[in-house]
Protein backbone atom coordinates (compact mmCIF):
# COMPACT_ATOMS: atom_id res chain seq x y z
CA UNK A 1 0.00 0.00 0.00
CA UNK A 2 3.15 2.42 0.25
CA UNK A 3 3.58 3.60 -3.05
CA UNK A 4 5.14 6.33 -4.25
CA UNK A 5 8.53 8.74 -3.51
CA UNK A 6 7.23 11.54 -2.02
CA UNK A 7 6.08 14.79 -4.45
CA UNK A 8 6.85 17.75 -2.28
CA UNK A 9 4.65 20.48 -3.74
CA UNK A 10 5.07 23.80 -3.07
CA UNK A 11 2.35 25.51 -1.83
CA UNK A 12 1.78 29.08 -2.12
CA UNK A 13 0.59 29.81 1.38
CA UNK A 14 -3.01 30.97 1.62
CA UNK A 15 -2.26 33.94 4.15
CA UNK A 16 -0.39 35.55 1.44
CA UNK A 17 -3.08 35.30 -1.26
CA UNK A 18 -5.67 37.12 1.05
CA UNK A 19 -3.11 39.77 1.83
CA UNK A 20 -2.55 40.37 -1.36
CA UNK A 21 -5.85 40.74 -2.87
CA UNK A 22 -7.32 42.59 0.56
CA UNK A 23 -4.01 44.92 0.61
CA UNK A 24 -2.30 45.44 -2.45
CA UNK A 25 -3.78 49.21 -2.44
CA UNK A 26 -1.70 50.10 0.93
CA UNK A 27 1.16 47.02 0.46
CA UNK A 28 3.56 48.95 -2.50
CA UNK A 29 5.79 47.36 -4.41
CA UNK A 30 8.96 45.91 -2.01
CA UNK A 31 6.25 45.11 0.40
CA UNK A 32 4.59 42.42 -1.76
CA UNK A 33 7.81 40.88 -2.55
CA UNK A 34 9.35 40.70 0.72
CA UNK A 35 5.98 38.80 1.64
CA UNK A 36 5.84 36.15 -0.72
CA UNK A 37 9.62 35.90 -1.36
CA UNK A 38 10.72 32.30 -1.72
CA UNK A 39 12.99 31.05 1.04
CA UNK A 40 16.26 31.25 0.00
CA UNK A 41 17.91 27.66 -0.74
CA UNK A 42 20.53 27.25 1.59
CA UNK A 43 23.28 25.44 -0.75
CA UNK A 44 23.04 28.16 -3.01
CA UNK A 45 26.14 28.82 -5.11
CA UNK A 46 26.24 30.61 -8.50
CA UNK A 47 29.60 30.31 -10.10
CA UNK A 48 28.35 32.37 -12.81
CA UNK A 49 25.70 34.84 -11.46
CA UNK A 50 27.05 36.37 -8.22
CA UNK A 51 24.34 39.19 -9.48
CA UNK A 52 20.58 39.42 -9.60
CA UNK A 53 19.40 42.56 -10.74
CA UNK A 54 15.56 42.71 -9.93
CA UNK A 55 13.66 44.42 -12.72
CA UNK A 56 10.38 46.03 -11.21
CA UNK A 57 7.35 47.62 -13.13
CA UNK A 58 4.34 49.36 -11.56
CA UNK A 59 1.47 50.28 -13.91
CA UNK A 60 -2.44 51.40 -12.45
CA UNK A 61 -3.25 47.72 -13.01
CA UNK A 62 -0.64 45.34 -12.45
CA UNK A 63 3.30 45.02 -10.89
CA UNK A 64 5.74 42.93 -12.23
CA UNK A 65 8.63 41.76 -10.05
CA UNK A 66 11.40 39.79 -11.93
CA UNK A 67 14.65 38.31 -10.54
CA UNK A 68 16.93 37.99 -13.60
CA UNK A 69 20.57 36.64 -13.19
CA UNK A 70 22.94 38.19 -14.88
CA UNK A 71 24.95 36.33 -17.08
CA UNK A 72 27.71 37.34 -19.42
CA UNK A 73 27.36 35.01 -21.81
CA UNK A 74 25.09 35.40 -24.91
CA UNK A 75 24.28 32.23 -25.77
CA UNK A 76 23.29 31.37 -22.06
CA UNK A 77 21.45 35.21 -21.87
CA UNK A 78 19.19 34.67 -24.71
CA UNK A 79 17.03 31.03 -23.68
CA UNK A 80 16.71 32.50 -20.12
CA UNK A 81 15.75 35.88 -21.35
CA UNK A 82 13.30 34.29 -24.03
CA UNK A 83 11.90 32.32 -21.07
CA UNK A 84 11.15 35.54 -18.88
CA UNK A 85 9.70 37.32 -22.06
CA UNK A 86 7.53 34.43 -22.37
CA UNK A 87 6.04 34.48 -18.95
CA UNK A 88 5.59 38.42 -19.26
CA UNK A 89 3.86 38.37 -22.15
CA UNK A 90 1.50 35.47 -20.85
CA UNK A 91 0.80 37.62 -18.09
CA UNK A 92 0.46 41.15 -20.19
CA UNK A 93 -2.58 38.63 -21.96
CA UNK A 94 -3.98 37.64 -18.66
CA UNK A 95 -4.07 41.72 -17.59
CA UNK A 96 -5.41 42.68 -20.86
CA UNK A 97 -8.27 39.63 -20.85
CA UNK A 98 -9.24 40.82 -17.19
CA UNK A 99 -8.89 44.61 -17.67
CA UNK A 100 -12.32 45.32 -16.57
CA UNK A 101 -11.84 43.90 -12.71
CA UNK A 102 -7.97 45.70 -12.74
CA UNK A 103 -7.62 49.44 -11.71
CA UNK A 104 -9.00 51.35 -8.26
CA UNK A 105 -6.74 49.73 -6.16
CA UNK A 106 -7.02 46.08 -7.82
CA UNK A 107 -4.22 44.66 -9.18
CA UNK A 108 -2.30 42.23 -11.35
CA UNK A 109 0.73 40.43 -10.32
CA UNK A 110 3.50 38.40 -11.89
CA UNK A 111 6.56 37.69 -9.33
CA UNK A 112 9.53 35.89 -10.07
CA UNK A 113 12.34 34.32 -8.53
CA UNK A 114 15.27 33.19 -9.48
CA UNK A 115 17.72 31.02 -7.38
CA UNK A 116 21.27 29.21 -8.22
CA UNK A 117 22.20 25.78 -7.34
CA UNK A 118 25.25 24.19 -7.69
CA UNK A 119 25.17 20.87 -9.27
CA UNK A 120 28.49 19.27 -10.69
CA UNK A 121 32.24 21.14 -10.48
CA UNK A 122 31.39 22.78 -13.68
CA UNK A 123 27.69 23.19 -13.89
CA UNK A 124 24.80 24.59 -11.87
CA UNK A 125 21.58 25.46 -12.56
CA UNK A 126 19.25 28.76 -11.96
CA UNK A 127 15.68 27.80 -10.67
CA UNK A 128 12.97 30.10 -11.26
CA UNK A 129 9.34 30.40 -9.68
CA UNK A 130 6.93 32.32 -11.47
CA UNK A 131 3.57 33.29 -9.91
CA UNK A 132 0.57 35.01 -11.15
CA UNK A 133 -2.27 36.89 -9.64
CA UNK A 134 -4.39 38.44 -11.58
CA UNK A 135 -8.02 40.11 -10.02
CA UNK A 136 -8.36 37.26 -7.14
CA UNK A 137 -7.48 34.46 -9.73
CA UNK A 138 -4.59 32.76 -8.29
CA UNK A 139 -2.71 31.78 -11.23
CA UNK A 140 -0.53 28.56 -11.27
CA UNK A 141 3.11 28.12 -9.62
CA UNK A 142 5.47 27.39 -12.70
CA UNK A 143 8.81 26.20 -12.26
CA UNK A 144 11.33 26.57 -14.89
CA UNK A 145 15.04 25.69 -15.13
CA UNK A 146 18.27 26.35 -16.82
CA UNK A 147 21.04 23.94 -16.42
CA UNK A 148 24.64 25.80 -17.41
CA UNK A 149 27.82 24.22 -17.95
CA UNK A 150 30.33 26.85 -17.01
CA UNK A 151 33.32 25.61 -18.44
CA UNK A 152 32.01 25.53 -21.87
CA UNK A 153 29.27 27.92 -21.25
CA UNK A 154 26.51 26.42 -22.93
CA UNK A 155 22.85 25.48 -21.42
CA UNK A 156 22.91 21.14 -20.76
CA UNK A 157 19.76 19.60 -21.32
CA UNK A 158 18.46 15.71 -18.89
CA UNK A 159 19.17 13.74 -22.39
CA UNK A 160 22.83 15.64 -22.67
CA UNK A 161 24.23 13.61 -19.11
CA UNK A 162 21.97 10.78 -18.89
CA UNK A 163 20.43 7.89 -20.99
CA UNK A 164 17.26 8.66 -21.65
CA UNK A 165 16.62 5.18 -22.81
CA UNK A 166 12.91 2.77 -22.41
CA UNK A 167 14.32 1.70 -18.95
CA UNK A 168 15.52 4.89 -17.28
CA UNK A 169 12.13 6.57 -18.50
CA UNK A 170 10.03 3.45 -17.22
CA UNK A 171 11.88 3.88 -14.25
CA UNK A 172 10.87 7.56 -13.99
CA UNK A 173 7.21 6.71 -15.07
CA UNK A 174 6.82 4.83 -12.04
CA UNK A 175 7.66 7.28 -9.64
CA UNK A 176 4.78 9.93 -10.95
CA UNK A 177 1.97 6.99 -10.56
CA UNK A 178 -0.90 8.44 -8.49
CA UNK A 179 -0.93 11.41 -11.52
CA UNK A 180 -2.77 10.90 -14.17
CA UNK A 181 -1.88 8.29 -16.72
CA UNK A 182 -2.40 10.49 -19.77
CA UNK A 183 -0.70 13.61 -18.41
CA UNK A 184 2.36 11.20 -17.28
CA UNK A 185 2.68 10.02 -20.84
CA UNK A 186 2.77 13.12 -22.57
CA UNK A 187 5.69 14.23 -19.74
CA UNK A 188 7.46 11.14 -20.49
CA UNK A 189 8.02 11.85 -24.39
CA UNK A 190 10.05 14.60 -24.13
CA UNK A 191 12.95 14.60 -21.71
CA UNK A 192 14.18 17.20 -23.22
CA UNK A 193 12.12 19.71 -22.08
CA UNK A 194 12.09 18.11 -18.47
CA UNK A 195 12.79 20.84 -15.68
CA UNK A 196 15.46 19.18 -13.33
CA UNK A 197 18.58 19.62 -10.71
CA UNK A 198 20.90 17.31 -10.15
CA UNK A 199 23.31 17.03 -7.24
CA UNK A 200 25.13 14.50 -5.32
CA UNK A 201 22.12 13.23 -3.31
CA UNK A 202 19.10 13.16 -6.02
CA UNK A 203 17.95 14.02 -9.37
CA UNK A 204 14.87 16.04 -8.86
CA UNK A 205 12.17 16.64 -11.23
CA UNK A 206 9.64 19.70 -11.72
CA UNK A 207 6.73 19.08 -13.81
CA UNK A 208 4.07 21.93 -14.65
CA UNK A 209 1.51 19.98 -15.93
CA UNK A 210 1.26 16.95 -13.70
CA UNK A 211 -1.27 18.65 -11.35
CA UNK A 212 -3.71 21.50 -11.39
CA UNK A 213 -2.61 23.02 -8.30
CA UNK A 214 1.18 23.88 -9.10
CA UNK A 215 4.64 21.84 -9.86
CA UNK A 216 5.13 18.48 -8.41
CA UNK A 217 8.26 17.76 -7.55
CA UNK A 218 10.11 14.44 -7.87
CA UNK A 219 13.59 13.56 -5.85
CA UNK A 220 14.90 10.48 -7.70
CA UNK A 221 17.99 9.32 -4.96
CA UNK A 222 21.28 9.54 -6.58
CA UNK A 223 21.54 5.22 -6.58
CA UNK A 224 18.71 4.95 -8.76
CA UNK A 225 20.33 7.65 -11.73
CA UNK A 226 23.83 6.46 -11.25
CA UNK A 227 23.45 3.66 -13.58
CA UNK A 228 22.14 5.95 -16.80
CA UNK A 229 24.33 8.64 -15.94
CA UNK A 230 27.24 10.22 -18.14
CA UNK A 231 30.04 8.52 -16.79
CA UNK A 232 32.13 12.20 -16.00
CA UNK A 233 29.22 13.87 -15.02
CA UNK A 234 28.93 10.53 -12.21
CA UNK A 235 32.87 11.24 -11.42
CA UNK A 236 32.24 14.70 -10.79
CA UNK A 237 29.33 14.47 -8.63
CA UNK A 238 31.17 13.48 -5.93
CA UNK A 239 28.37 10.72 -4.62
CA UNK A 240 28.71 10.08 -1.18
CA UNK A 241 29.92 7.09 -0.40
CA UNK A 242 30.95 7.31 3.39
CA UNK A 243 30.13 3.48 4.39
CA UNK A 244 31.97 2.30 1.32
CA UNK A 245 35.07 4.13 1.69
CA UNK A 246 35.04 2.35 5.17
CA UNK A 247 35.06 -0.90 3.61
CA UNK A 248 31.41 -1.18 5.20
CA UNK A 249 27.99 -2.62 3.07
CA UNK A 250 24.89 -1.72 5.28
CA UNK A 251 21.33 -1.71 4.13
CA UNK A 252 17.83 -1.64 5.97
CA UNK A 253 15.23 -4.00 5.15
CA UNK A 254 11.93 -2.50 5.58
CA UNK A 255 8.78 -3.97 5.63
CA UNK A 256 5.43 -1.78 5.77
CA UNK A 257 2.04 -2.24 6.10
CA UNK A 258 1.57 -5.14 8.55
CA UNK A 259 1.59 -7.30 10.83
CA UNK A 260 0.24 -9.70 8.76
CA UNK A 261 -1.17 -13.11 9.68
CA UNK A 262 0.38 -15.16 7.03
CA UNK A 263 3.48 -13.12 5.58
CA UNK A 264 4.84 -11.53 8.49
CA UNK A 265 5.00 -14.61 9.93
CA UNK A 266 7.11 -16.17 7.06
CA UNK A 267 8.94 -13.10 7.13
CA UNK A 268 10.19 -13.58 10.60
CA UNK A 269 11.26 -17.11 10.29
CA UNK A 270 13.03 -16.45 7.01
CA UNK A 271 15.30 -13.26 8.51
CA UNK A 272 15.88 -15.40 11.50
CA UNK A 273 17.09 -18.40 9.34
CA UNK A 274 19.41 -15.70 7.82
CA UNK A 275 20.14 -13.61 11.30
CA UNK A 276 18.89 -10.86 9.99
CA UNK A 277 17.22 -7.75 11.95
CA UNK A 278 14.35 -5.86 9.94
CA UNK A 279 12.18 -2.78 10.72
CA UNK A 280 9.09 -3.65 10.55
CA UNK A 281 6.62 -0.21 10.05
CA UNK A 282 3.34 -1.29 11.35
CA UNK A 283 0.42 -0.06 11.01
CA UNK A 284 -1.75 0.65 14.09
CA UNK A 285 -4.81 -0.96 13.23
CA UNK A 286 -3.15 -4.14 11.69
CA UNK A 287 -1.39 -4.31 15.36
CA UNK A 288 -4.60 -4.02 17.32
CA UNK A 289 -6.25 -7.02 15.02
CA UNK A 290 -3.01 -9.12 15.25
CA UNK A 291 -0.98 -8.39 18.38
CA UNK A 292 0.43 -12.15 18.33
CA UNK A 293 2.30 -11.33 15.47
CA UNK A 294 2.92 -7.95 16.26
CA UNK A 295 4.33 -9.21 19.62
CA UNK A 296 6.80 -11.93 17.50
CA UNK A 297 8.17 -9.32 15.52
CA UNK A 298 9.87 -7.17 18.82
CA UNK A 299 10.73 -10.30 20.39
CA UNK A 300 12.77 -11.50 17.32
CA UNK A 301 14.92 -8.28 17.74
CA UNK A 302 13.44 -6.13 14.98
CA UNK A 303 13.33 -2.50 15.17
CA UNK A 304 9.45 -1.44 15.53
CA UNK A 305 8.19 1.63 13.30
CA UNK A 306 5.26 3.55 12.92
CA UNK A 307 3.30 3.84 9.64
CA UNK A 308 -0.07 5.56 10.89
CA UNK A 309 -3.06 3.70 12.34
CA UNK A 310 -4.63 3.84 8.97
CA UNK A 311 -2.00 4.43 6.28
CA UNK A 312 -3.89 7.74 5.23
CA UNK A 313 -2.50 10.42 3.72
CA UNK A 314 -1.19 12.56 6.94
CA UNK A 315 -0.71 16.11 4.48
CA UNK A 316 -4.21 15.39 3.30
CA UNK A 317 -6.65 14.94 6.59
CA UNK A 318 -5.50 18.59 8.65
CA UNK A 319 -3.59 18.72 11.56
CA UNK A 320 -5.58 16.91 14.27
CA UNK A 321 -6.37 14.08 12.35
CA UNK A 322 -3.04 13.77 11.54
CA UNK A 323 -1.85 13.88 15.18
CA UNK A 324 -4.26 11.33 16.03
CA UNK A 325 -3.35 9.08 13.47
CA UNK A 326 0.13 8.88 14.27
CA UNK A 327 -0.62 8.56 18.42
CA UNK A 328 -3.41 6.38 17.75
CA UNK A 329 -1.14 4.20 16.00
CA UNK A 330 1.84 4.51 18.76
CA UNK A 331 -0.41 3.76 21.47
CA UNK A 332 -1.81 0.49 19.90
CA UNK A 333 1.93 -0.53 18.36
CA UNK A 334 3.12 0.40 21.84
CA UNK A 335 0.22 -2.05 23.66
CA UNK A 336 0.38 -5.25 20.96
CA UNK A 337 4.30 -5.26 21.63
CA UNK A 338 5.68 -3.33 24.64
CA UNK A 339 7.73 -1.31 22.62
CA UNK A 340 7.07 2.51 21.89
CA UNK A 341 8.15 3.08 18.39
CA UNK A 342 11.00 6.16 17.31
CA UNK A 343 10.93 6.09 14.24
CA UNK A 344 7.81 7.06 11.71
CA UNK A 345 7.03 6.06 8.27
CA UNK A 346 4.19 8.19 7.01
CA UNK A 347 2.26 6.79 4.52
CA UNK A 348 3.29 7.24 1.28
CA UNK A 349 6.10 9.14 1.97
CA UNK A 350 4.00 11.96 2.25
CA UNK A 351 5.79 14.94 4.53
CA UNK A 352 4.70 18.56 4.70
CA UNK A 353 5.37 20.86 7.04
CA UNK A 354 3.39 19.54 9.67
CA UNK A 355 3.95 16.43 9.80
CA UNK A 356 7.78 17.52 10.08
CA UNK A 357 6.99 19.62 12.69
CA UNK A 358 5.20 17.42 14.72
CA UNK A 359 7.33 14.09 14.44
CA UNK A 360 10.10 16.74 15.64
CA UNK A 361 8.15 17.70 18.77
CA UNK A 362 7.11 13.77 19.44
CA UNK A 363 11.10 12.63 18.79
CA UNK A 364 10.31 10.93 15.84
CA UNK A 365 12.32 10.13 13.41
CA UNK A 366 11.09 10.46 10.25
CA UNK A 367 11.81 7.50 8.08
CA UNK A 368 11.21 7.34 3.68
CA UNK A 369 13.50 4.54 1.86
CA UNK A 370 16.01 5.09 -1.17
CA UNK A 371 15.01 1.42 -2.78
CA UNK A 372 11.50 0.99 -3.71
CA UNK A 373 11.90 -2.94 -4.74
CA UNK A 374 8.11 -2.51 -5.92
CA UNK A 375 7.00 -5.62 -4.68
CA UNK A 376 3.53 -3.83 -4.50
CA UNK A 377 3.09 -3.38 -7.66
CA UNK A 378 4.86 -6.12 -9.10
CA UNK A 379 4.18 -9.59 -7.00
CA UNK A 380 6.89 -11.27 -8.73
CA UNK A 381 9.68 -12.54 -7.17
CA UNK A 382 12.57 -11.81 -10.14
CA UNK A 383 11.04 -8.58 -10.39
CA UNK A 384 11.74 -7.78 -6.65
CA UNK A 385 15.15 -8.84 -7.16
CA UNK A 386 15.95 -7.42 -10.28
CA UNK A 387 14.83 -3.60 -9.24
CA UNK A 388 16.65 -4.21 -5.77
CA UNK A 389 19.73 -5.26 -7.55
CA UNK A 390 19.49 -2.48 -9.81
CA UNK A 391 19.08 0.33 -7.02
CA UNK A 392 20.94 -1.17 -4.20
CA UNK A 393 24.12 0.85 -3.07
CA UNK A 394 25.41 1.00 0.78
CA UNK A 395 23.29 2.67 2.87
CA UNK A 396 20.39 2.23 1.09
CA UNK A 397 17.50 1.69 2.81
CA UNK A 398 14.64 -0.96 1.05
CA UNK A 399 11.03 -0.63 0.93
CA UNK A 400 8.83 -3.88 1.40
CA UNK A 401 5.76 -4.90 2.26
CA UNK A 402 5.00 -7.93 4.82
CA UNK A 403 1.57 -8.16 3.13
CA UNK A 404 2.02 -9.82 0.20
CA UNK A 405 3.07 -13.77 -0.43
CA UNK A 406 4.98 -12.84 -2.75
CA UNK A 407 7.44 -10.74 -1.03
CA UNK A 408 7.57 -13.88 1.87
CA UNK A 409 8.76 -15.66 -1.42
CA UNK A 410 11.19 -13.53 -2.98
CA UNK A 411 13.10 -12.77 0.65
CA UNK A 412 15.63 -15.64 0.63
CA UNK A 413 16.52 -15.09 -2.92
CA UNK A 414 17.05 -11.16 -2.26
CA UNK A 415 19.09 -11.92 0.99
CA UNK A 416 20.99 -14.19 -0.53
CA UNK A 417 22.19 -12.51 -3.27
CA UNK A 418 22.82 -8.76 -1.19
CA UNK A 419 24.66 -11.24 1.27
CA UNK A 420 26.64 -12.91 -2.07
CA UNK A 421 27.39 -8.83 -2.42
CA UNK A 422 28.71 -8.13 0.71
CA UNK A 423 25.69 -6.79 2.46
CA UNK A 424 25.27 -6.57 5.71
CA UNK A 425 21.52 -6.16 7.13
CA UNK A 426 20.77 -3.17 10.32
CA UNK A 427 18.08 -1.65 11.46
CA UNK A 428 17.04 1.69 10.32
CA UNK A 429 17.88 3.33 13.67
CA UNK A 430 21.47 1.15 13.39
CA UNK A 431 21.90 2.48 9.83
CA UNK A 432 21.33 6.23 10.56
CA UNK A 433 23.48 6.27 13.45
CA UNK A 434 26.34 5.25 11.06
CA UNK A 435 25.83 7.66 8.24
CA UNK A 436 27.64 10.87 8.49
CA UNK A 437 26.02 13.85 8.53
CA UNK A 438 27.06 14.74 4.86
CA UNK A 439 25.54 11.64 3.12
CA UNK A 440 22.10 12.24 5.31
CA UNK A 441 19.10 12.74 2.87
CA UNK A 442 15.86 12.39 2.99
CA UNK A 443 16.64 8.56 1.02
CA UNK A 444 18.35 7.51 4.09
CA UNK A 445 15.68 8.67 6.10
CA UNK A 446 14.86 12.41 7.04
CA UNK A 447 17.34 12.94 10.17
CA UNK A 448 14.56 15.36 11.64
CA UNK A 449 15.51 14.41 15.71
CA UNK A 450 14.01 16.49 18.06
NI1 LIG B 1 2.36 1.67 3.28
Amino acid sequence: MLKKIPFRRIRWPGWVVLAVIGLSFVYGMTQLIEAIRFEPVSDSVSPLTNDYKTETKNTDTYTMSINIPMMEDESIKKPIQRWIEHEKEAFLEKVKENKNQLGNGTRAHLVIQADSKKSTDDTFHILFHSYMLVGDVKGKEHVKTFTINAAEKKIVKLPDIMKTNEESINMIGNRLMGHPESKVQKVLQDPASWNWSLNEKALTLYFNDLDEYGPTQVNIPIHAILPYLDERIEGSLKVAKASVEYGEKYVALTFDDGPDPDVTPRILKILKDHDVHATFFMLGSQAEKYPDVAKDVAEAGHEIGNHSDHHKDLTKIGKEQMVQEVLASSKKIMSATGQLPSVLRPPYGAINAEVERFAQDSHSTLVLWSVDSLDWKNKNVNAIHSTVQKEIAPGAIILLHDVHSTTADALPGLLAMLEKEGYQFITVSQLQSKLTVETASPFYGNMKKG
